[in-house]
C-alpha cells in the first residue's frame, strides 16, 4: 500500500512519548537507527510493504529524509540531475538548523569540494579530471599487480592452516592495489590498512588516523606537481582541468577511501557467499559459473555500499507516488533498490548475465572505479581459491558478525581453515601446494598440533616476506629445477 503523499520537510505532529499508535518515531515515522534499525533489511522490506518505492523516515536525531526503495525509482534520482543535486546545501533540516554540526553522519553530509558533491560545470571539469586520469590506469599491468598482492597475502598465512580473511586479506588487497595506483607502493603497510579503516569507523583516533592518510596523500601531491610520473596522480595533477593542490588531495582521499571502503566489503561479502553457500562452491568447481560471476551477484544481494547520503530535490516533484517538496533529502539505495520485487520476484534465482544492479550508481555520479574494483575482486578471489581449494569456514555460519549503519555493512571476521600449503613466488600464476608431509605434524607452541595463531597480514610483492622462501615449481620444469624441488621436498 502506499502512504498519503506528504513532504518529509514538513513540520510533523509529535506523538507523546511511547504512543503506540504513532509508531516508533515523530510522526509515526521509522528511525534508520537505534533500536528500529537493528536489521535494516528487514525494515526496509516493511517500509516497502507500507509505503511503496519511496518511504519516509527519520535519521539520527530525528531528521527527516526519504529512503527509494524502488530500483527504477532509485535509476530516475540518480539519472535526473535537472532534478536532484548531491550538493547538501540546499538541504531544507540542514538550512533550519536541524542538523547539528556534531550529527554522526555529518561527514556524509557536509558539502566539500570534490565532484560527488559538486554538479553542472563543476561537476564535468572536477570529474572530467578523475575519469582522465582513471582512463590511463594500464588495466593488464593493474591486473598482475592483484595477481601479485593476492599471492603475498597468502604466502603470509597459508602455512599457518588458519586466517581471518577480513583483516589479513579483505582489508589489505585495496589498499596494495590504489597504493600502487595512485603512486606510492611505499606507503603500503599494516599502518596505512589501519589507519584508514580507523578513519572510516569513526572511532575515537578517526581524526588522528585520517591525518595520517592525508600527510601521506599530501607528500605525494608535492612529490608529483614537482615532478610528473605515469600514474594516477600525476595525471590527476595534469590535467587541463586544472586542479589546485587541495582538490588534487581532497579526490586522491575521495578515491582512496571509496575504491577501499567498497572494494574490501565485496571481497569479504563475495568470499562469506562461496564460503557459506554451498550451490555456489559447486557451482564454481563444476565451472557453471566463473568468479567474476559470483562477484556480480554478490554485487546483487549485498552491495558494498548499502545507501549513498544524499540527494537533495532542486524543486518540487514527484518520486514513486511520493510528493518530494524543494529542499527534501533522498537516500539513494542500492541495497533495498537490487531487491525490489517487480525486478526480482524470485530473490533465490541466479543473476547470471544481468548488470543492472545499483552497486555502482549511475547518473553523472556512477562510480568510475568500477572496473578496477570488479579487477581486484574478480583476479582475488580466483587466486585466492586456486592457492587454497580446500578453504573453509571455521566458526558456525550463525557467528558471523556485522558492523552495520546507514551506508554500509561489513563483515567483522572470517575466520578460514584449510591445509597448510607452501609460499609460492608472487610472480608466478596462483597453484595449490600443499606442505611437505613431515611439516604438517605437530609444532612447537601448539601442543594440539593445531596451526599457531593467525600473524598480522604481511605485506606484498613489494615489501618480500621475511621468512625463507619455498619456491613452487613453475610450469614446465627443467630437470634441476625438479631435482632441486625434490631435495627441498625431501628437506635436503
Ligand atoms: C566494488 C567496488 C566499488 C563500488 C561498489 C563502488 C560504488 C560506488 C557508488 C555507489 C558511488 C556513488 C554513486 C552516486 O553517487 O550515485 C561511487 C562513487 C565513486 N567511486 Fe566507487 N565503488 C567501487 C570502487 C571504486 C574504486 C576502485 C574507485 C577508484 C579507483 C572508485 C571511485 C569512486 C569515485 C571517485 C566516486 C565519485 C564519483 C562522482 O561523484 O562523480 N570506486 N562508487
Amino acid at each position: 500500500m502506499t502512504s498519503e503523499p506528504r513532504s518529509t520537510t514538513g513540520t510533523a505532529p509529535t506523538p507523546p512519548p511511547g504512543c503506540p499508535a504513532h509508531g516508533p518515531g515523530p510522526g509515526g515515522l521509522h528511525r534508520l537507527y537505534g533500536p528500529d534499525a537493528d536489521d535494516l533489511g528487514d525494515l526496509y522490506e516493511r517500509l516497502r510493504e507500507q509505503h511503496g518505492p519511496v518511504a519516509p523516515v527519520l535519521l539520527h536525531d530525528d531528521v527527516p529524509m526519504w529512503v527509494v526503495l524502488g530500483h527504477a525509482e532509485n535509476l530516475q534520482l540518480v539519472r535526473s540531475p535537472s532534478q536532484y543535486t548531491r550538493d547538501s546545501r540546499i538541504w531544507s533540516p540542514l538550512l533550519e538548523g536541524m542538523v547539528k554540526p556534531d550529527h554522526p553522519l555529518m561527514p556524509h553530509i557536509a558539502w566539500q569540494p570534490i565532484c560527488s558533491h559538486a554538479e553542472g560545470d563543476e561537476h564535468q571539469r572536477l570529474r572530467a579530471a578523475v575519469t582522465a586520469a582513471m582512463s590511463t590506469i594500464d588495466h593488464r599491468s593493474v591486473r598482475r599487480h592483484i595477481g601479485r598482492s593476492t599471492q603475498g597475502l597468502v604466502n603470509s598465512f597459508c602455512e599457518r592452516g588458519r586466517a581471518d580473511l577480513v583483516p589479513q586479506f579483505a582489508e589489505h588487497l585495496p589498499m596494495a592495489v590504489m597504493c600502487e595506483i595512485l603512486g606510492m607502493p611505499e606507503e603500503y603497510d599494516d599502518r596505512m590498512v589501519q589507519a584508514a579503516r580507523d578513519a572510516l569507523k569513526g572511532t575515537e583516533t578517526a581524526i588522528q588516523s585520517h591525518t595520517y592518510v592525508m600527510d601521506a596523500l599530501g607528500r605525494l601531491t608535492g612529490r608529483r606537481r614537482a615532478r610528473p610520473e605515469d600514474d594516477f596522480t600525476s595525471h590527476l595533477i595534469t590535467h587541463p582541468a586544472g586542479l589546485t593542490d587541495d582538490e588534487v588531495r581532497e579526490h586522491l582521499r575521495l578515491v582512496l577511501f571509496a575504491a577501499y571502503e567498497a572494494t574490501a566489503n565485496l571481497l569479504a561479502n563475495a568470499l562469506r557467499m562461496v564460503l557459506t553457500e554451498p550451490g555456489f562452491r559447486a557451482q564454481l568447481n563444476g565451472g557453471q559459473m566463473t568468479v567474476p560471476e559470483a562477484i556480480e551477484q554478490s554485487l546483487w544481494d549485498e552491495p558494498p555500499f548499502s545507501t549513498v547520503l544524499g540527494y537533495y530535490a532542486k524543486q518540487d516533484t514527484e518520486l514513486g507516488g511520493q510528493r518530494i517538496r524543494k529542499g527534501d533529502g533522498l537516500l539513494f539505495a542500492p541495497a533495498p533498490g537490487n531487491l525490489d520485487p517487480r525486478i526480482r520476484p524470485d530473490l533465490s534465482a541466479s543473476m547470471q548475465g544481468n548488470r543492472s544492479h545499483l552497486a555502482f550508481g549511475g547518473g553523472p555520479h556512477e562510480c568510475p572505479g568500477q572496473d578496477i574494483g570488479r579487477a581486484i575482486a574478480d583476479v582475488g578471489v580466483d587466486a585466492l581459491l586456486t592457492r587454497l581449494p580446500d578453504i573453509r569456514l571455521d566458526c558456525p555460519e550463525e557467528e558471523l558478525s556485522w558492523r552495520a549503519s546507514i551506508a554500509s555493512r561489513h563483515l567483522v571476521s572470517l575466520p578460514v581453515r584449510f591445509e597448510p600449503k607452501v609460499q609460492q613466488d608472487v610472480d608466478l600464476p596462483p597453484r595449490a601446494m600443499p606442505l611437505p608431509p613431515q611439516r604438517t605434524g605437530p609444532r612447537a607452541g601448539t601442543p594440539d598440533g593445531a596451526p599457531a595463531p593467525a600473524a598480522a597480514p604481511r605485506p606484498t610483492a613489494t615489501r618480500p616476506a621475511p621468512e625463507p622462501f619455498h619456491p613452487a615449481p613453475a610450469p614446465a620444469p627443467s630437470r634441476s629445477i625438479w631435482r632441486r624441488l625434490l631435495h627441498w621436498w625431501r628437506g635436503e
